[in-house]
């Protein structure tokens, strides 16, 4: 069994970028630019979103944190996202999600500049992803095609099953998994709520990534030898033992499974760090698209 770091492969990228962030500050050119907008206190929303900017700063971005009340208008914050838009200082930004239950999610990731979208959340982006053209694709599904590169994990021809059809993860994943290439070219099932038995899909599949958000829901009779896993889960259980009062869990048992699997991300310190370095790869990317 071999576990995928995700914190060492995401300093890896971020080691990357940083030398690419230093070259053009050596030819005098403009270093990119990522702002983060959250609307109201959720803590586990702002942990990210504070990650994410100190993220950048580590690497030589600049960075702008918006953090806006949580009884903002939904035209309150469509204003803000118009000015974010047409600020040529800017280069990519992202408005962290779930917002709260008053504003339209749909009609505010509509109203974001695709070239402007590192997040790939806008429909433009989402169908070029699916399309196979070039695009910012969303950060999660992207750090998990890295980490499957990185280490060599072997996917033409596999049987991948994706548990959760968010559009964040579970639905983009099950599209780039389907892609021509390698990670890619598997055959997928894209399981959900709504699937029934599904042990049946698990048990035959030679990859899973579980985007559930119940933690320790997979367990080790649920799975093939030598399978390859991936937990998405990153839920906050409640631990008095603990400074913080809780503690981070996936949604993998990965005591049991990792005695099962060829691959294994743990949690923490599998996907999470790994989505913040592809954020900010988009980011860099964006930065270029904008030179053109
Ligand atoms: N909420 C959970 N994951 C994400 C993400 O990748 N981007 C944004 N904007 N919000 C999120």
């Amino acid at each position: 069994m071999q576990v995928l770091d995700g914190k060492k492969t995401s300093e890896d990228i971020k080691k990357e970028i940083a030398i690419e962030v230093q070259q053009m500050k050596e030819n005098g050119e403009k270093v990119p630019h990522l702002a983060a907008v959250i609307v109201g206190n959720d803590g586990a929303s702002l942990t990210y979103v504070g990650s994410k900017v100190r993220s950048c700063q580590q690497i030589g971005f600049d960075s702008t944190l918006v953090s806006l009340p949580e009884t903002i208008t939904e035209d309150e914050l469509l204003a803000k996202i118009k000015e974010l838009n047409e600020d040529d200082n800017l280069d990519g930004f992202i408005v962290q999600l779930p917002l709260p239950k008053h504003i339209n999610e749909e009609k505010i990731l509509l109203a974001i500049d695709p070239d402007k979208d590192v997040d790939g959340f806008h429909p433009t982006n989402f169908g070029k992803m699916a399309l196979d053209m070039d695009t910012f694709i969303p950060a999660t599904p992207f750090g998990i095609m890295q980490l499957l590169k990185r280490y060599n994990v072997d996917t033409v021809g596999k049987h991948t099953v994706v548990i959760g059809r968010s559009h964040i993860v579970g639905r983009p994943m099950s599209i780039l998994m389907s892609r021509k290439g390698n990670p890619g070219d598997s055959t997928v099932t894209l399981t959900h709520s709504r699937t029934k038995n599904i042990e049946e899909f698990t048990k035959n599949a030679d990859i899973i990534i579980t985007a559930l958000g119940v933690p320790n829901y997979l367990k080790a009779d649920m799975v093939k030898d030598g399978v390859v896993v991936i937990d998405v889960g990153i839920t906050r259980v409640a631990d008095a033992a603990h400074p913080k009062g809780y503690v981070i869990t996936g949604d993998v048992d990965f005591d049991g499974v990792s005695k099962k699997s060829s691959f294994i991300t743990p949690v923490p310190g599998g996907v999470g760090p790994m989505t913040i370095a592809m954020l900010l790869q988009n980011t860099l990317l964006a930065r270029k698209m904008r030179l053109k």
